[in-house]
């Protein structure tokens, strides 16, 4: 038996106020079966809560300080996004990892940090295409795993992982369901190794990398893939619900 699906929407450095009235527009009023949640930038998020607080629609961040308070310029802390009615909060994305410092050590401090504060952390891994040709990816994702989940204790807590090749990000060059359903099995028994088999089989595994409404339904049917991270489809409300409605 398969978790509960979930879907989000990682909307980067855009959007705006009109883009959140017609994803407001889109998903008041709807009923899915999966858990869905929207991360625009930070200063969108407590108006895009006011709008969404009577749909299903929950509201995450695409980062989150490993520092609780103090001299950090320009940190938000996960107390805070847990105030401001945030849920979940990616973690360690690949463009976070690439052009911001991202460590596995930092990742790790932020899944420990949101897991304190009651937020739901969605750990992001994955492997360019110079490690992709160099046939270590597996090699990549396990030092990201047992780096970035070193000494977590998830006793009672949840935790989703998400997979993005960074070569499939933002190219249209999504993975095969059959690629992502080989790494997502593999990072299942990883996680069983790591936190224990019962641990393993509740965290959800989330495929992300030009996921849209066309490639949605089969990445979802494979038996380790449990939600999806998209981008730029999520950019377009209407195209972003029908993903939604799929799952
Ligand atoms: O967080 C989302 C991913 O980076 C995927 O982006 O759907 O535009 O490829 P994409």
């Amino acid at each position: 038996q398969k978790p509960k699906p979930i879907v989000i929407a990682n909307w980067k450095l855009n959007g705006g106020i009109d883009l959140i009235c017609t994803s407001v527009a889109s998903f008041i009023g709807k009923h899915f079966d999966a858990q869905i949640a929207i991360c625009p930038p930070y200063i969108y998020m407590r108006d895009m809560l006011t709008f969404l607080q009577h749909s299903e629609i929950s509201i995450g961040s695409q980062n989150v300080s490993k520092f609780e308070s103090g001299a950090y310029t320009g940190e938000t802390s996960a107390q805070m996004l847990k105030q401001a009615g945030c849920k979940l909060c990616l973690i360690g994305h690949s463009e976070r990892r690439a052009m911001f410092g991202e460590s596995n050590l930092s990742c790790q401090i932020k899944v420990q940090t949101a897991l304190n504060h009651g937020l739901l952390p969605v750990l992001c891994i994955g492997e360019n295409l110079e490690e992709r040709d160099a046939n270590i990816t597996k090699a990549v994702i396990f030092r990201q795993l047992s780096e970035g989940l070193h000494n977590i204790n998830l006793e009672g807590k949840e935790l989703c992982i998400a997979y993005e090749p960074v070569w499939a990000i933002g190219t249209g060059l999504s993975a095969t369901p059959a690629m992502a359903q080989e790494i997502h099995q593999f990072i299942r028994r990883e996680l069983a190794v790591l936190l224990g088999k019962e641990t393993a089989g509740r965290i959800r595994l989330l495929y992300g990398g030009s996921v849209n409404k066309t490639n949605a339904r089969e990445l979802l049917a494979q038996a380790d893939i449990d939600g999806l991270l998209v981008g730029g489809a999520s950019l377009d409300p209407g195209h972003f619900l029908a993903i939604c409605q799929l799952a």
